[in-house]
C-alpha cells in the first residue's frame, strides 16, 4: 500500500428515522471510532466524517405514520443519533445533515456538472403510481411479496428478509404503501448514470486493485461486476430530498442514494471551507469508508463511479471494510418491531458503562459473518474480561504502589527471567495489533490487547508481590515497577477499544498517550506520583442483565401474540369442486359425549364414548390441546358416522367428530344451536 499523509475515515450516515443501534455500533461506528483513535495516537492527521442521511422514502413514511413533517422527524432523530454517538466517546469532526444549505448546495452542484457534461442518459420509462395518494410509488412506498425468497412485505427497493436488492417491477402483487391500492403504472422520465460504462474500470480498480479487500466486500463487488451493470436512476419523483437542479424537473428530488455519499464530502465543506480539498482531491489522502454490508454496493460501484464521471481529481477509497449484520438474543435486530438495544437508552441503563458496551461490540464483532448479542454473553465479557483481568490487573498494581511505596513509581532493580519475558512480549503485542489495525481486523485487535492485560495480570500473580514484600521490598519495587509500566502500556492499548476507562487510567497513574511509547520499559520514571486507585470498569448485575431480558421476552411475547393473531385468521383456499352425490355419501349424524377420557400416553387424543342414536360406540379424537375430558363430557357434538373404523393407538375408532379449525390450528366442535336427538341427520 503507498504511503499517505493523512487519512480521511467516513462513517455510513445513519437514517435520520429512528436512534442507531447495537448493530449499527457494532457495523460502523465502533470499529471507525477504534481506527481513528489508534491513528491519532499515532500522531497521524485524520478527519472523521459523519452526519444524518436526511432523505429518502423511510423518513417520509414514518412521518405520515406520526402526522408530522420529514423535517419534524430529522431534526428529532438528528438529535438523538447525535448525542448518543457522544455518549459513547465516538466524537466525529462533524456530524452534518443531509438537509442542510451546504449539502444541497454541494449535491445539487455535482449533479449539475454530471448533467452538464453529458455524462448522464434519460430514460423515459412506466413506473407505478398510486391513483389514490397521486403519487409516484418510488423505493418503499410499494410493497409486495418478494420474487426471491417469497417474503411478504419487501420493498420496492429491497427485502429484508432475504437482503436482496430490487426493483418495483420485480415484486409479486405489488400494494402502494400509502393507500394500499393496487398502482397502476404512468409514464416518467428519470435521469440515471449508465453504470455498465464504468464496468471495465471498476473491474481494474478494485477486481484487480484490490484482492486485499475483505471477502465480503470483494466477492459481492465481483458477483455485482459479473452480473453485468445497468443504468441507475438517480432521480425519483417525490416531495421530499435536493430539488433536482435543471429545467423541466419539477417534482422531482435526487434519488437518496445520490445525495447521501455526497453527504461526506458536503460534511467536510461545513467544518473546512476552505481546505476541504485537501481531502478529498489529494493523492496522499487514504480515504477509509466504514459501512453495513447493505451499503457495499453503493459504496464500491455506484459513489465511485460518480466520483469516476465528475473527475476533477476526486480520490476513491483505498479500503471499504464493510461488516456483517449483528443480530439480537438469535433474532434479527428490527427498528419496527422495536427489537434492538438502542445506543441512547443503553447510556441511560448504564451509565459509566459505555466502555463495556464497545469492548463487547469488539469482541464479538460481525467482521467476516452475521453475529449475535446475548445479554449473558455481555455480562460474562464484561465481568471475566474486563473487570477480572484488565481492571483487576490494574487495580492490584496501583494499590501494592501505594500500600509500599506511598504511591511513588518504585525503582526497578535487576530483572530476573520472569521479568524479561514479560517486558519483551510487549513488542511483539504491539507489532501484532499494528498490523492487525492497519487490516481493520479489530477483534483480533482487541484480543492481542486483551493478552497484554492478561499477561500483567499472570506476571502480578506469579510474582506476588505482597508475599515478597514481607522480605524483599527491593524485589516488590521491581514488580511493581514492571507492573506500572504495563498498567501505562495498557493505558494506550486499551485507548480506541475502552476510552472512557483508559482515559481514567492515565490519569490515574498520570501517563502520556502516545503510541510509539507502547512496549517502552520505562514510560513512567522512577518517584513519579501516583494518584488513588480508582475502579476502572464495574462489574454488570444479573438485574441489570435481568431487566433487559425481561423487555425482550415482553416484545417477543407481543410478536408471538400478533402472529397467532394474523394465523387465526389466515383462512384456508377453497378445495375441489365435490357434486352433491359425493356430499350425500357422507352421513353426518348428532351424538352426545357419555365418557371421556386421555389416550394413555398421547398430548392429543381423546377417547370419548358417544351416544349416536343408532349405537353407542368409540371415537378417538386429536383434540386433546382444546378439549379436557370434563369438557367433553355430555355435550352435543356432531360426527361422520360412516367414516371407515381406523386403528389409533390400539383403540378402535368409528367416525371422526366435525370440528371448526382456524388457521392457527384452534380448533372448537361443532354443535347444534339447540339441543336435538342423538341421530339426527346433519346435511
Ligand atoms: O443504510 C443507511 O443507513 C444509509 N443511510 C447509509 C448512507 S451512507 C452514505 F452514503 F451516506
Ligand atoms: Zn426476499
Amino acid at each position: 500500500m503507498k504511503n499517505y499523509k493523512r487519512t480521511l475515515v467516513t462513517c455510513a450516515l445513519p437514517y435520520a428515522n429512528g436512534p442507531v443501534h447495537i448493530g449499527h455500533l457494532a457495523g460502523v461506528y465502533v470499529p471507525a471510532d477504534i481506527y481513528v483513535r489508534y491513528l491519532r495516537m499515532r500522531g497521524e492527521e485524520v478527519l472523521y466524517v459523519c452526519g444524518s442521511d436526511e432523505h429518502g422514502v423511510p423518513i417520509t413514511i414514518k412521518a405520515r405514520q406520526l402526522g408530522c413533517s420529514p423535517q419534524d422527524i430529522v431534526d428529532k432523530y438528528h438529535k438523538i443519533i447525535d448525542e448518543s454517538f457522544k455518549s459513547l466517546g465516538i466524537n466525529f469532526d462533524v456530524y452534518g445533515r443531509t438537509s442542510s444549505q451546504i449539502h444541497k448546495e454541494t449535491s445539487s452542484e455535482f449533479f449539475r456538472r454530471l448533467y452538464d457534461s453529458g455524462k448522464f442518459i434519460t430514460k423515459e420509462s412506466e413506473q407505478y403510481y398510486d391513483p389514490e395518494a397521486k403519487t409516484f410509488l418510488a423505493d418503499r412506498y410499494i410493497v409486495g411479496t418478494c420474487p426471491k425468497c417469497g417474503a411478504e412485505g419487501a420493498y420496492g427497493d429491497q427485502c429484508e428478509k432475504c437482503g436482496s436488492t430490487l426493483s418495483p417491477e420485480e415484486l409479486i402483487n405489488p400494494k402502494s404503501k400509502l393507500s394500499g391500492a393496487a398502482p397502476i403504472k404512468k409514464k416518467t422520465t428519470h435521469w440515471y448514470l449508465p453504470l455498465e460504462q464504468y464496468e471495465s474500470w471498476l473491474r481494474e480498480w478494485i477486481l484487480e486493485g484490490h484482492k486485499e479487500w475483505r471477502p465480503n466486500v470483494y466477492g459481492q463487488v465481483k458477483s455485482w461486476l459479473d452480473g453485468g451493470l445497468q443504468p441507475r436512476a438517480v432521480t425519483r419523483d417525490l416531495d421530499w430530498g435536493v430539488p433536482v437542479p435543471v429545467e423541466g424537473a419539477e417534482g422531482k428530488v435526487l434519488y437518496v442514494w445520490f445525495d447521501a455519499p455526497i453527504g461526506y464530502i458536503s460534511n467536510t465543506r461545513q467544518i473546512l471551507p476552505d481546505t476541504w480539498e485537501k481531502w478529498w482531491k489529494s493523492p496522499d489522502t487514504k480515504l477509509v469508508h466504514f459501512i453495513g454490508k447493505d451499503n457495499i454496493v453503493f459504496h464500491c460501484i455506484v459513489f465511485p463511479a460518480m466520483l469516476k464521471a465528475y473527475g476533477d481529481g476526486y480520490i476513491l477509497p483505498e479500503n471499504v471494510p464493510a461488516n456483517e449484520f449483528l443480530n439480537l438474543e438469535g433474532d434479527k435486530i428490527s427498528t419496527s418491531r422495536g427489537w434492538a438495544v438502542w445506543a441512547h437508552e443503553y447510556v441511560k441503563d448504564f451509565p459509566g458503562k459505555e466502555d463495556a458496551l464497545r469492548y463487547v461490540l469488539t469482541a464479538n464483532a460481525p467482521e467476516t459473518k452475521d453475529n449475535d448479542f446475548s445479554w449473558k454473553d455481555f455480562q460474562t465479557r464484561n465481568n471475566s474480561e474486563l473487570v477480572a483481568v484488565f481492571g483487576n490487573f490494574v487495580n492490584r498494581a496501583v494499590v501494592l504502589t501505594h500500600k509500599y511505596f506511598g504511591g511513588k513509581v518504585p525503582a526497578c532493580g535487576e530483572l530476573q527471567d520472569v521479568d524479561r519475558e514479560v517486558l519483551e512480549a510487549v513488542p511483539g503485542i504491539k507489532a501484532s495489533v499494528e498490523i492487525y489495525l492497519d487490516n481493520y481486523k479489530f477483534r483480533e485487535t482487541l484480543k492481542e490487547a486483551m493478552n497484554l492485560a492478561r499477561l500483567g495480570n499472570k506476571y502480578i500473580s506469579d510474582t506476588e508481590p505482597w508475599k515478597v514484600a514481607k522480605t524483599d521490598l527491593a524485589r516488590t519495587a521491581t514488580i511493581l515497577n514492571i507492573s506500572l509500566q504495563l498498567c501505562a502500556d495498557l493505558a494506550i492499548a486499551f485507548e480506541p477499544f475502552t476510552p472512557f476507562a483508559a482515559a481514567r487510567l492515565r490519569k490515574m497513574i498520570d501517563s502520556p498517550l502516545d503510541w510509539n511509547l507502547l512496549g517502552c520499559s520505562d514510560i513512567l520514571k522512577e518517584g513519579h506520583q501516583l494518584q488513588e486507585a480508582e475502579l476502572l470498569v464495574t462489574k454488570i448485575e444479573d438485574e441489570e442483565i435481568d431487566r433487559q431480558l425481561a423487555r425482550l421476552d415482553a416484545i417477543r411475547a407481543e410478536k408471538e401474540a400478533a402472529a397467532k393473531a394474523e394465523a387465526a385468521n389466515q383462512v384456508a383456499p377453497q378445495k375441489d369442486e365435490c357434486t352433491f352425490e359425493e356430499f350425500e355419501k357422507m352421513d353426518i349424524r348428532t351424538a352426545t359425549v357419555l365418557a371421556a377420557e386421555r389416550v394413555p400416553k398421547t398430548d392429543k387424543l381423546l377417547k370419548l364414548t358417544i351416544d349416536t342414536g343408532i349405537d353407542q360406540r368409540t371415537i378417538v379424537s386429536g383434540i386433546a390441546e382444546y378439549y379436557s375430558p370434563e369438557d367433553m363430557l355430555g355435550k352435543q357434538i356432531c360426527i361422520l358416522a360412516n367414516l371407515k373404523p381406523r386403528m389409533i393407538r390400539g383403540i378402535e375408532s368409528k367416525g371422526m367428530i366435525l370440528m371448526a379449525k382456524q388457521g392457527d390450528g384452534k380448533m372448537r366442535f361443532i354443535t347444534p344451536q339447540e339441543v336435538v336427538a342423538n341421530g339426527a341427520e346433519v346435511g
